[in-house]
């Protein structure tokens, strides 16, 4: 659906994007991360026929967005991450408003702007005025416009920032409603928790570059390498047994760092690759010392988005 190939922005002399290559299939879930001046939002403007790129291009659904924007636009539906609403209009008049522009016809309209605000679960706020809707309703409302002209491709730049739990989840429903419609979605956020909770695979940007593309799943298992490990020991055992532990792990070569997180707790890191860890469980045991738990520390996705953008 989406094919992006070596793209690049200069802003004058700053390179805001550095060749970004991308591919993403029909029907995805797409989930774009990376810290704020990455530069998600110059990539989705260039998407979206906004803005052109110094160099490279992208298809949607075969049409080259830089060369065909006209076609273009017909394909991508666009929700910026900041928008103008029109206070004094009603929901329905909003929608309706912006369906005029599509010459989309009065019939057709009128269906079609109650089917929306369903979608994005507003239909409630038909006749009130968008200067009293929340910021996430309002962020739905938008979204909503931006499905007007039945894009395959929706581009969404930082649709759940500043929401609550409440407004997320909601807003996980619309983009599941979204896929079963047969979209493709392309959704940013600078909070990758977020986005690997709701998306099927991510691609994360730092400074113009891409640092990872693939499944949520192949990025746990990328860290997953380099995850520590907890050994927890009976609650009360006594510090004899806890010195016991970290000597015997200091005599162990593959144990890189040993901390002790709580009283009996001790979190190790290994070297690099090594596969040591029922070497380590062994020599814990024949020691005498009293382990009670001890598995791989789940990564925290926020820690693998430090690690994953620490290098470039
Ligand atoms: N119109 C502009 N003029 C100059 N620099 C810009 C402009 N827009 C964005 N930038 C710079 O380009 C980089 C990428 O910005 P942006 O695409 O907005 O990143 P993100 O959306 O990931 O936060 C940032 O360093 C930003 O300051
Ligand atoms: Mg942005």
């Amino acid at each position: 659906m989406l094919k992006i190939d070596n793209l690049t922005k200069n802003y004058g002399s700053f390179p805001a994007l550095k060749g970004l290559n991308l591919e993403i299939p029909d029907g995805a879930l797409h989930g774009f991360v990376g810290p704020n001046g990455a530069g998600k939002t110059t990539t989705m403007r260039i998407l979206a026929t906004l803005m052109k790129p110094t160099s490279g291009t992208a298809y949607v659904d075969g049409t080259d967005v830089v060369k065909d924007g006209q076609k273009a636009r017909k394909l991508v539906g666009y929700m910026p991450d900041f928008f103008g609403v029109y206070d004094s209009l009603k929901c329905w008049e909003y929608l309706d408003f912006y369906a005029r522009c599509y010459r989309i016809g009065a019939e057709e309209r009128k269906t079609m702007t109650r089917r929306l605000l369903e979608l994005v679960q507003l239909e409630e706020k038909e006749d009130e005025y968008v200067d009293a809707l929340s910021r996430g309703m309002k962020q739905r409302l938008c979204l909503a416009r931006s499905l007007i002209h039945d894009p395959k491709l929706l581009i969404l730049d930082e649709p759940a920032s500043g929401m609550d739990p409440r407004a997320r989840a909601e807003m996980k429903g619309i983009l599941r409603t979204l896929r079963e419609m047969g979209k493709t979605v392309l959704i940013s956020s600078h909070i990758l928790p977020e986005l690997a909770e709701m998306c099927d695979s991510l691609t994360i940007l730092d400074h113009g570059e891409l640092v990872f593309s693939g499944s949520v799943e192949a990025l746990n298992d990328k860290m997953n390498g380099n995850a520590p490990l907890d050994i927890r020991l009976t609650e009360g055992c006594g510090e004899e047994n806890v010195e016991a532990a970290v000597r015997c792990l200091k005599e162990m070569p593959a144990v890189t760092e040993i901390l002790r997180e709580e009283p009996y707790l001790l979190r190790i890191r290994l070297e690099n690759g090594a596969d040591v860890c029922t070497d380590v469980l062994r020599q814990l045991v024949m020691k005498g010392v009293p382990v009670s738990d001890f598995h791989r520390a789940p990564m925290n996705l926020e820690k693998v988005f430090m690690e994953v953008t620490q290098g470039a």
